[in-house]
């Protein structure tokens, strides 16, 4: 079941969003060589603390942590760690933030110190993918136009998009109705309405789609070892077109 939000609830998700966008505004600038997971990781839980409100993730489900920290071939939930980041390394720093019972939700890759090339095109193509996907999120327009335009885009730059992780509804809890796969065709899902919020988040990775899962039970990797990137948003769905509520601008 779809949980259509009113305006007034819309805006409290909003104020999640602004405080999850100023967080990872923080973290772009804590991101370099030497810095751990592990510090940025407790930055984040303190922060938010400090500021009223929860990390949604630490505990949910069991995840011990407020974030998911993925470096280089970690796909999705990584779990922060003591070891440095290294130079050239990319890591997905993603994060749920509730705020007086309304969640937010926003990954970003960011680069460490110098990246490759390969690197550095796979960070932009991910970003323009979630960008042609949030263009999509538009009264009228069906979930399956979303992933078609993602998955296209993705495959004509040479990249791979992951399937066994998908966006979702999100509201008062972090996994509401519909989801949001990244690959599919035009015409097909639920039809998007006013009111509706769901997050858009293309996993997309160097090499092949298939992923593997660590023995902490959570953590996903490329089964090839190439890198894996992602960016995702919260995204209202309004007669005035997608509302980004997690927006860094
Ligand atoms: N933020 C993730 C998402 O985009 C969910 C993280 S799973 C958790 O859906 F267990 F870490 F919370
Ligand atoms: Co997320």
């Amino acid at each position: 079941m779809i949980i259509i939000k009113t305006e007034q609830e819309i805006e409290k998700m909003k104020k999640a969003g602004e405080l999850l966008a100023k967080v990872h505004k923080e973290i772009a600038k804590m991101i370099k060589p030497g810095i751990s997971t592990h510090e940025i990781d407790q930055f984040v839980e303190n922060y938010l603390l400090d500021h009223g409100a929860i990390p949604e993730q630490k505990g949910y489900q069991g995840y011990p942590y407020a974030t998911c920290a993925s470096i280089n071939d970690e796909i999705c939930h990584g779990f922060p760690r003591k070891e440095p980041l290294k130079d050239g390394d990319i890591v997905t720093i993603d994060m749920v933030v509730n705020l007086d019972g309304w969640l937010a939700d926003s990954a970003w890759t960011y680069p460490v110190g110098n990246i490759s090339d390969e690197a550095r095109k796979l960070l932009d193509v991910t970003k323009k993918a979630l960008y042609i996907g949030i263009e999509k999120a538009v009264v009228g327009n069906r979930i399956g136009d979303i992933s078609h335009a993602i998955q296209s885009y993705v495959e004509s730059e040479g990249f791979s998009v992951v399937r066994d992780f998908v966006g979702h509804g999100i509201g008062r809890k972090m996994h509401e109705d519909p989801q949001v796969p990244h690959f599919g065709k035009p015409g097909r899902g639920p039809r998007l309405v006013e009111g509706m919020v769901i997050t858009i988040e293309p996993m997309v990775n160097a090499g092949g789609y298939t992923c593997t899962i660590d023995d902490n039970n959570w953590t996903a990797r490329t089964i090839d070892g190439k890198l894996s990137a992602q960016y995702e948003h919260t995204i209202a769905i309004s007669k005035e077109g997608p509302l980004i509520l997690t927006d860094q601008d």
